[in-house]
């Protein structure tokens, strides 16, 4: 089967087919593969009814897996695989999440948009969603061109945000939707990591914006000048020009570069409806920035 890609918009997201995602990829799968999202930064490839198992072994061909997504969940609660993150909205026995079951509660940080782990000192490279149950009425995925957005700006922004480094944490995403609950050790676990700014995207060569909900600060900011500023840039970066919005339809597998996009998922109704969706994510090759001495 020949494998075809073609846009979806003019500067974000393509539908690739011509691969089973369900069978071992040969070298030139995996390279065309990895061309489709230099270039797109959002693949969709429609009818992979795969098994966690299949979407595990897909994954590994992109890197090591970013595990331990779940970090909030003691284990004996995970309804998948540690290697998995459940971004369902059902519990281990296959229950739909209560109004003011926690694991919902942080899961609704997904509605902000953000770029997957930019909270760990390596943040994520790929991450792999596959809609195994789907809803129609909301609960699209929408992609924003971290690329197109750097592009988009005027020179004197671009100069100015070249260097600046950001402050990440799981605290500042949660935290914007009044979610404040953490334990002490959950504290200690979502210290602030940093990351730049402007990242140049290894297999394009391009630069983008690295812009997520995690973002709490700039190093060397007030934090209220850094939060509007990164209001306002988060605002440049979801004009609709640059976003390409997923309707799901059962058994899309569609994979995004953290490193070259945000995402974020629309409002559903997900005490009534059940939306079943497994992401895999692989790690980026290393830390964008220093750390804060200890
Ligand atoms: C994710 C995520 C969006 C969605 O899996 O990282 O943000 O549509 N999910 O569920
Ligand atoms: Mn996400």
């Amino acid at each position: 089967m020949p494998i075809e890609t073609t846009a979806l918009t003019s500067h974000i997201g393509a539908r690739l087919t011509g691969i089973e995602a369900c069978r071992p990829l040969t070298a030139a799968e995996v390279e065309a593969i990895d061309e489709g999202m230099n270039r797109h930064a959002v693949l969709v490839l429609p009818g992979q009814d795969i098994t966690d198992e299949q979407q595990l072994a897909f994954t590994r061909n992109f890197g090591p897996l970013e595990e331990g997504a779940n970090s909030t969940v003691r284990n004996s609660e995970l309804r998948l695989d540690a290697a998995f993150a459940d971004v369902s909205n059902l519990d281990k026995e296959g229950r739909k999440l209560a109004r003011n079951n926690k694991r919902r509660m942080a899961s609704l940080g997904n509605r902000l948009w953000h770029s997957d782990a930019s909270f760990r000192v390596v943040p994520a490279k790929y991450s792999i969603l596959s809609g195994r149950i789907v809803t129609t009425a909301g609960g699209n995925t929408e992609f924003a061109d971290m690329r197109a957005a750097y592009d988009a700006l005027d020179a004197a922004t671009k100069a100015e945000v070249e260097d600046l480094i950001c402050e990440h944490s799981l605290i500042y995403s949660r935290g914007q939707l009044g979610f404040t609950d953490f334990l002490p050790d959950e504290r200690v676990a979502m210290k602030p990591v940093r990351h730049r700014l402007v990242r140049t995207h290894p297999g394009s060569g391009r630069k983008s914006l690295f812009l997520s909900a995690h973002i709490g600060t700039i190093v060397g900011w007030p934090q209220p000048e850094a939060m509007a500023f990164i209001r306002d840039l988060i605002e440049h970066a979801t004009q609709p020009p640059f976003v390409y919005s997923h309707r799901w339809t059962q058994h899309d597998l569609v994979m995004w570069d953290n490193r070259a996009t945000m995402h974020r998922v629309r409002r559903f109704d997900d005490l009534n409806i059940v939306r079943d969706m497994r992401r895999t994510t692989t790690r980026s090759d290393g830390p964008t920035a220093a750390q804060e001495a200890a």
